[in-house]
């Protein structure tokens, strides 16, 4: 199976990401988005809770140190054994590197695009290599906050109802993984939930 890379570019213009960022998962029902039923920085605990709904989450160790300006390929060989497993055991297609900097002039635009729920008709697999990002998911009557950092591995599956914020000042390298050769495709429901909990604030309760 090939890899392909659909971003050439380098990463050496990216800001520096923030060291000290850990994963964290809170859980809320659906009806109170202010007060979270049980909230958790520990990756097992994490992936354990997200295992339930089907949620696979995982903390990825590069095999050698990536240098700030790495390339994709680079990118993708220090993470070769547990993508090749992933695609291995879910049948990818295709695997990329997208890198997003704080001062992309169509960040907002970018951001935009997936803030409101929605689902897709593949997983929503994506490999956080440098920086953050927050996925959401609502299930049942509970919504699921992960805040994914460097090294997490989240797979939504196919059908789960979620929406993802990159914040204000996005900065990620992500790997992602696709079963669909055709592009990427948000199914939106037309409810207005995501607008009604936390958005991405990198910095708050860091
Ligand atoms: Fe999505």
């Amino acid at each position: 199976m090939g890899h392909s890379c659909k971003n050439n570019r380098t990463f050496k213009n990216h800001p520096p990401y923030r060291a000290t960022a850990m994963s964290r998962l809170r859980i809320f029902n659906e009806n109170d988005p202010v007060t979270p039923e049980f909230a958790s920085f520990d990756a097992d605990f994490i992936a354990t809770e997200l295992h339930r709904i089907g949620v696979t989450f995982e903390r990825w160790k590069a095999s050698q140190p990536l240098a700030p300006g790495a390339s994709p390929e680079e990118v993708m060989a220090a993470y070769r054994e547990d993508i090749d497993r992933l695609v291995a055991e879910r049948g990818f297609k295709s695997v990329d590197v997208v890198s997003i900097a704080s001062d992309h002039p169509q960040r907002e635009a970018m951001r935009a695009k997936f803030l409101d729920e929605h689902y897709h008709q593949e997983d929503e697999v994506r490999f956080f290599v440098a920086g953050s990002g927050l996925f959401t998911l609502h299930v049942g009557q509970k919504v699921y906050e992960v805040e994914c950092v460097k090294d997490d591995l989240i797979a939504v599956p196919d059908s789960t109802l979620h929406w993802f914020d990159m914040g204000e000042e996005p900065s990620f390298i992500a790997i992602r993984f696709f079963t669909e050769a055709d592009g990427w495709v948000g199914h939106f429901t037309g409810e207005q939930i995501a607008r009604k909990f936390p958005r991405y604030e990198p910095d708050k309760d860091a």
